[in-house]
């Protein structure tokens, strides 16, 4: 039972403002919604102006180390380098690194080549070779704000094929952000990327999806990528989560690996692409708070 907030009282949203002047318009709005039959978000769900202004630092840092591997990846690096240099940035960035003993998660970063859809664990033994695909997915601790985001990498020579499914999956990310606008259900952003990726000959994975971030790791809602328009939680102002379609050349089926219980992989063995974004739902569309 949320408590009944009065109109001069403080705003239940932390911002030390009166709720007349604060969230009270907004909640009557959400009110209409759900009287309407929309699912809407609970109150977690929905930032105010300074945790926003942690998320988007927190991005920041994000994104400065995405950067940093884009420069530096290269044919004949194994992954656990670019665990290494995803550590020692993020530390001198004085952030940390949101994975690193998440879950018992062993690394820095998720580091996921062709085949593997998400989840790959950085290791000596694996070096990126001629040809290869990576998904490199960095989350950050920052200031005690989280951001996520992750981008493909294109190792020396990659087949036409291959360099589409990359080059389409970041336009179905794009996609999606276009369709991010509030008063909306999240469905039209989720099924806008699920009918892309279609037209394009491609499947998306349906188990693994996005997720609210900022004041913890993984919040709610789970963000789905293939699912009906008229589906998913109502996108209010204030919210934050990922767009991060994992996009499968092949079929949409997946498995996990027994033996780490993390990595996720096709399961026909076919290619899979994924670009990662951060957007805060703002009063007219998004902002894009980590790419
Ligand atoms: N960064 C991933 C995501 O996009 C989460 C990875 S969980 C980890 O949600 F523990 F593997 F890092
Ligand atoms: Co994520």
């Amino acid at each position: 039972m949320l408590k009944k907030i009065g109109r001069n009282d403080n705003c239940w949203c932390g911002s030390g403002r009166k709720y007349k002047a604060c969230h009270m318009a907004m909640d009557e709005k959400i009110q209409q919604y759900k009287d309407m039959g929309y699912m809407v978000p609970g109150r977690k769900m929905i930032k105010n102006k300074e945790q926003l202004d942690g998320i988007r630092e927190s991005g920041k840092v994000n994104i400065a180390i995405l950067d940093y591997i884009a420069e530096n990846i290269k044919v004949g690096m194994s992954t656990e380098e670019i665990d290494k240099m995803v550590y020692e940035k993020t530390l001198e960035y004085k952030g940390i690194p949101a994975p690193l003993n998440f879950e018992g998660y062993p690394k820095s970063v998720c580091t996921s080549i062709n085949h593997e859809v998400c989840h790959g664990i950085p290791s000596n033994d694996i070096i990126l070779q001629d040809g290869d695909i990576v998904n490199v997915d960095v989350s950050t601790i920052y200031k005690d704000y989280f951001s996520d985001s992750s981008r493909m990498f294109c190792i020396g020579e990659v087949s036409k094929e291959k360099k589409e499914l990359v080059e389409n999956s970041k336009k179905a990310v794009e996609l999606g952000i276009s369709l991010v606008k509030p008063w909306h259900r999240i469905g039209e952003m989720g099924n806008g990327i699920f009918e892309f990726a279609k037209s394009k000959g491609y499947s998306v994975v349906r188990e693994v999806g996005g997720h609210g971030v900022g004041i913890e790791f993984h919040e709610e809602p789970f963000v789905s990528y293939s699912c009906p328009k008229e589906s998913g939680v109502l996108m209010v102002p204030g919210m934050v989560f990922t767009i991060e379609p994992m996009i499968n050349m092949g079929r949409s089926d997946i498995v996990m690996d027994d033996d780490n219980g993390w990595t996720i992989y096709t399961e026909d063995g076919m290619p899979s692409a994924q670009w990662e974004v951060m957007v805060a739902v703002t009063e007219d569309g998004c902002e894009i708070m980590a790419y």
